[in-house]
């Protein structure tokens, strides 16, 4: 195997450290514990394991966490009285709504109702277009956690070739934005792109999230380009995989994130890191 990997496991756990530190020391100081609302609607077992990562990442940093779990029969107006009554409650920083949300409540209804200045997740519009216009405010986790694992790479990003495969709002969007922030030429593929492997094979930096197993192919990787897999899909036999076809991408790579242990431990460090950005800096006043 040429490529190095990007250890995002090992990365995440460096910057839950040093969060628990900062908490510590703001506490000891006596200012208060940051609060985290985590809702989950419904019993899908993936989402279930997310969330169950986030709240176990709260309680190591000593983040108060709060958990909703609510009956995927809830409605969508009980689901935004109860988003209301959290953006005014001062013991809460981020309200986290975990997604999917079932297909009778709008997810752009109850983004929009959380307060943009508890929106750790970094997906309302109003995040969103301070990210497209250069000012950032709060950021997407997944995009911000990504961004880390490249500049771990050491690869210079001004000028760089940077193509993404999907354009979802929770990803492939937003990352798009942050490596347009940070200077590179950025390509969005999506299912509609013509010749897939032609856009691949020019990236230096390839950010695969599409939610498609094996959809990049190794073959079309550029020798040495940076190989970004943010896809987490559980296979016939119960293994996870990503969208990129690991062991042929690895060997023209000059760097890959492996699935499980790349990206999805840098999504939860960035939310915590949002969290705590938003207690300290934007809810001084709570
Ligand atoms: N579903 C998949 N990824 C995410 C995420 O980063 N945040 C939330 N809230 N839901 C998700």
């Amino acid at each position: 195997m040429a490529a190095k990997i990007l250890d995002g496991k090992n990365l995440a756990a460096q910057l839950r450290r040093r969060i628990r530190e900062h908490i510590a020391q703001r506490v000891a100081a006596g200012q208060r514990v940051p609060g985290l609302a985590v809702i989950l609607v419904g019993q899908d077992p993936a989402a279930q394991i997310y969330v169950e990562s986030k709240r176990r990442a709260c309680a190591e940093v000593g983040i108060r966490s709060f958990a909703y779990d609510l009956p995927a029969e809830i409605s969508e107006q009980q689901l935004l009285e109860l988003v209301e009554e959290l953006n005014v409650r001062p013991d809460v920083d981020g309200i986290l709504v975990q997604l999917p949300l079932p297909r009778d409540i709008s997810a752009t209804s109850v983004i929009e109702r959380i307060h943009p200045d508890k929106d750790v997740d970094g997906f309302h519009p109003y995040n969103v277009g301070r990210l497209a216009q250069r000012i950032p405010y709060l950021r997407p986790c997944t995009p911000r956690g990504v961004m880390r694992l490249i500049e771990l790479s050491g690869t210079k990003l001004h000028g760089a070739e940077a193509v993404i495969v999907g354009a979802s709002n929770i990803v492939g969007r937003p990352m798009a934005l942050e490596l347009l922030l940070a200077g590179c030429t950025v390509t969005v593929t999506h299912r509609f792109t013509r010749d897939l492997g032609a856009h691949v094979g020019r990236a230096d930096i390839i950010v695969a999230a599409a939610g498609k197993p094996g959809l990049v192919k190794g073959e079309w990787i550029k020798p040495g380009a940076v190989v970004i897999d943010v896809g987490i899909n559980r296979t016939g036999e119960g293994k996870l995989v990503g969208d990129v076809e690991f062991d042929t991408a690895a060997q023209r790579a000059g760097w890959i994130t492996p699935v499980p242990g790349g990206v999805g431990p840098m999504t939860v460090a960035t939310l915590l890191e949002n969290t705590l950005h938003a207690a300290y800096k934007l809810h001084t006043l709570l």
